[in-house]
């Protein structure tokens, strides 16, 4: 063994990186975290992977770097829970200990039961860069054994239009009696998700491009994450696409989290599309995965994070949070979400606003301040140009999120709450996201989840979301309601506070 590969071979193991954490993360001061939003203990995360039920309790895997709050070699954090809200860490699942993980680490994946095991299929990028893919399987769901023939998909079975470096993320499903994959990757022309047979997710035989994008050649980067789904009897696919081009108000970030509906010909491979839209419309989302609960539902969780961005956490040892789960359907052929009805058994100190009329104004709820709170309301469309809620209030620091009437979207503006969060080019609004909203008559419904570090707002019963961290200064906790230009009516307010220990 040469010199650094055995240095490889010493250092990147599980029980160094479980040590680690073990001894590094008490120290942390986690006052300023988020509190009921998974944070990794320590280090860096991003990817949800693996995102399951097994032996009767959620798993959520993630890619992990327990030793800085920066990406680099990934490893595989791990938590559990009941109820997809509360959770418990478990220790890393996945290492970069084989010489095909000796790059960059074990990339994104997803997971599988059968007969009682649960199986990961992973990518593992070796020292050239190279991304192939492999299996681990578990008995108890914590302790994973990997498969001593891997690479299980290996460079000598991609062919040769997809580069060996951008071909990863397997989405691992079973139909009848083969198993099938679905890997992230691009062309020269755009970005592609290939399809993989296989009898025994052991050797795997390339059928064809199940889905390609169609930016016309604009597309630089790569399809990442896919998933499959279906809702309301169609084939969902989720993509993540890097440097998407913006289209109006969607795809404003420098990569996109995509949801294709259509249909999938499985015996062709072939997708077909029959219409496109972004998952969310804030800041900070990216690479979904979905899990189905025991009662059926859809449950949809995202890294609440996008890459090149200022990680404004890093000083406080960690980086990354996961979005609220949330519940998925396809409503006229869009997709609908609403937080994880689960939530509810944490709320407390139930606060109700009569409702009010708001006359080219601000007005302060005292009541409703706090910035670990559930907050809706619905909002009457007066004459105002522009109407909404502040939040995060303090002095000289806000977060707002308002209905445009001029431009008929919501916009949620962060560009004022603490230092301004800013992003590598092609972005160059680091300060508001929109959504083209259609209000229901006159009336717009908001649910907004705030938690220390971020927002969520959930628009006209999840028809559109918008998910976005922020930077508030300490103590800026006051919520306000205004209208400028006009009035605006406020009903039905509520707020709560969330709390999960
Ligand atoms: C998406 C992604 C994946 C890759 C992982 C690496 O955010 O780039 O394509 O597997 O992150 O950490």
């Amino acid at each position: 063994m040469k010199q650094t590969e055995r240095a490889k071979a010493l250092s990147y193991t599980l029980a160094l990186a479980n040590e680690y954490v073990k001894e590094h993360a008490p120290l942390l001061d986690r006052s300023k975290r988020p509190s009921y939003h998974l944070t990794p203990e320590i280090g860096w995360m991003n990817d949800p992977n693996g995102f399951c039920r097994f032996q009767g309790q959620y798993h959520l895997f993630w890619q992990y770097n327990p030793f800085s709050p920066k990406w680099n070699t990934m490893y595989w954090g791990h938590a559990v829970s009941h109820d997809l809200v509360k959770w418990s860490y478990l220790p890393i699942a996945l290492a970069p200990d084989k010489p095909y993980d000796w790059g960059y680490g074990c990339f994104s994946g997803t997971a599988y039961e059968e007969n009682g095991m649960l199986h990961l299929m992973y990518t593992c990028v070796d020292e050239d860069a190279v991304q192939q893919q492999a299996l681990a399987v578990s008995e108890d769901g914590i302790h994973f054994t990997k498969y001593e023939r891997n690479p299980v998909l290996p460079v000598s079975k991609v062919p040769e239009i997809f580069p060996v470096k951008e071909f990863r993320d397997p989405f691992l499903f079973r139909q009848g009696d083969r198993y099938y994959a679905l890997i992230g990757t691009k062309t020269d022309a755009c970005g592609n998700i290939a399809l993989y047979r296989s009898i025994n997710m052991k050797r795997w035989k390339y059928v064809g491009k199940l889905f390609e994008g169609d930016e016309g050649g604009l597309n630089r980067g790569a399809y990442e994450c896919p998933a499959l789904l279906r809702l309301a009897d169609k084939d969902v696919l989720l993509y993540s696409a890097q440097f998407l081009p913006t289209d109006g108000e969607r795809f404003v970030n420098i990569h996109s989290a995509v949801y294709a509906v259509g249909s999938l010909d499985i015996a062709t491979g072939k997708f077909t599309t029959e219409s496109i839209g972004e998952v969310d419309g804030g800041f900070d989302f990216y690479a979904p995965q979905t899990v189905v609960s025991e009662d059926g539902r859809h449950i949809l969780i995202a890294w609440m994070q996008m890459w090149d961005r200022d990680y404004v956490t890093a000083p406080e040892g960690y980086v990354g949070k996961m979005t609220l789960p949330r519940e998925c359907s396809l409503v006229n052929g869009k997709l609908r979400q609403v937080p994880i009805r689960e939530i509810e058994a944490y709320r407390q100190n139930k606060c109700e606003a009569a409702d009010f009329m708001l006359e080219d104004g601000e007005q302060k709820i005292e009541d409703f301040a706090g910035t670990k709170t559930e907050i809706s309301f619905t909002l009457k469309i007066g004459t105002a140009g522009r109407a909404g809620i502040k939040l995060f209030q303090g002095v000289g620091c806000e977060l707002s999120v308002y209905y445009d009437r001029v431009r008929s979207c919501v916009t949620l503006d962060r560009g004022n709450c603490g230092a301004v969060i800013q992003g590598a080019f092609p972005e160059t609004d680091f300060r508001t996201r929109s959504v083209a909203i259609l209000p229901d008559g006159d009336e717009l419904r908001f649910r907004i989840f705030l938690d220390r570090t971020g927002v969520e707002v959930f628009l006209n019963g999840g028809d559109a979301v918008m998910s976005a961290n922020a930077n508030p200064e300490d103590g800026a906790e006051s919520v306000s309601f205004f209208a400028e230009d006009g009035n605006a009516q406020i009903k039905d307010a509520v707020k709560y506070d969330i709390i999960v220990k």
